[in-house]
């Protein structure tokens, strides 16, 4: 096989768990890949901190940018908006192709990091970036592109359903479960970003630009944080026959003068009849109604280092097989452009 040479960019909850993938079933995704994908180097802030798993020490620097430079596909997966931004177009405009599950930066810079994927005739994948471990994102992007998408409703974030659940089902604290959740790998580098539903923001937008063929700004998203959820409300709740959770509801509205977008993150009350109720802990679920398909739902691990780790690979060997077969930029398509209005109510029941 002809090699590529992968580098990868972090090596935390997920990153540690791709690089082990990679080495470990390196003959198994060359089979599949066509290409020997070769790890060239893992880019981390401190070589000698402790790693999940076990991986050679000489694999690691801190040099990103010689690493990026003569990267066939660079895979990002440091989080946060700088410098992953930057070593992004850095790669793309080395030729590479890019695989990453950064929401945080897809929802802020999208436009601008696929443009200049399309500049070059290069790929961006993130099937990561929302829901981890579920494919969602091909989904909406290839295999619904001949529907309409009329609705998008789900537990998209792992941390925030692992902290309800546990406080529901155990009467946990929610500063206990919070740690629990730190420590098990599910929650952000700074874990407001769960709690406060900005990434579950971040991935209702991405969802919803997916989903409507358009742009959804990160502004643009009614978001509400389960900060401040208590033990009682959950348990007024559970006598009403709910289930707090926090869902991402994005929606086509008809109105009178056209037809308008909504996206909105919110806890909602759901009846414990309802699908959604049996969720548990860091899985997710994303129910999609089509106007040809109907109803379709995806279900599974929302977030951790491995299961994560599966949907990053699966975005390397595709970009691996567009390399091989010389292939260009896929693009993305938002031409549609309707208008989106924000939700600013709360909305209590789902
Ligand atoms: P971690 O915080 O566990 O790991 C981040 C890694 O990036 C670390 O290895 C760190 O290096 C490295 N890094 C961070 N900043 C820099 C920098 N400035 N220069 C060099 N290296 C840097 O993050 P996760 O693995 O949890 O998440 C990675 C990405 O995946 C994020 O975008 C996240 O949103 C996304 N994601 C995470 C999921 C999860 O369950 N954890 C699920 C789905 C997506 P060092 O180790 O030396 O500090
Ligand atoms: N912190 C995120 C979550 C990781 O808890 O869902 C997966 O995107």
């Amino acid at each position: 096989y002809r090699r590529l040479r992968v580098a990868l960019l972090g090596a935390g909850a997920v990153g540690s768990q791709v690089a082990d993938l990679l080495l470990r079933h390196g003959d198994e995704l060359a089979d599949r890949a066509g290409a020997r994908l070769e790890l060239a180097g893992i880019a981390v802030r401190d070589v000698d901190a402790p790693r999940d798993v076990d991986l050679p020490r000489e694999l690691f620097t801190t040099d990103a940018e010689s690493l990026i430079t003569g990267a066939d596909i660079v895979i990002e997966l440091m989080g946060g908006i700088e410098p992953a931004r930057s070593h992004i177009l850095l790669g793309l405009g080395s030729g590479a192709d890019v695989v990453t599950a950064n929401k945080a930066l897809l929802a802020t810079h999208g436009p601008e990091v696929f443009e200049a994927a399309d500049r070059v005739g290069a790929s961006v994948y993130y099937e990561a970036a929302a829901a981890g471990a579920i494919p969602i994102i091909r989904p909406l992007r290839d295999s619904l592109a001949g529907d309409r998408v009329v609705r998008i409703s789900g537990i998209v974030n792992g941390t925030t359903n692992y902290i309800l659940d546990r406080m529901d089902s155990e009467g946990a604290d929610f500063a206990d479960v919070l740690a629990d959740a730190q420590r098990l790998g599910y929650a952000e580098a700074d874990p407001t970003a769960d709690v406060e539903a900005y990434d579950a923001a971040q991935k209702a937008a991405i969802l919803a630009s997916l989903a409507f063929h358009t742009t959804v700004p990160l502004e643009a998203v009614h978001r509400e944080g389960i900060t401040s959820i208590t033990a009682d409300m959950i348990e007024e709740a559970r006598s009403a026959g709910f289930v707090i959770k926090l869902l991402a509801v994005c929606e086509r509205l008809q109105e009178s003068t056209g037809e308008s977008i909504s996206v909105r993150v919110y806890p909602a009350l759901v009846p414990r009849s309802h699908p959604l109720a049996a969720v548990h802990g860091a899985n997710n679920a994303v129910f999609v109604e089509a106007e040809a398909a109907g109803s379709l739902m995806f279900y599974g691990a929302g977030a951790g280092g491995v299961q994560t780790a599966s949907a990053v690979l699966g975005d390397v060997v595709s970009a691996a097989r567009r390399h091989m077969a010389g292939g260009t930029g896929v693009g993305e398509s938002t031409r549609a452009n309707l208008p989106i209005v924000s939700i600013g109510h709360v909305t209590t029941r789902y």
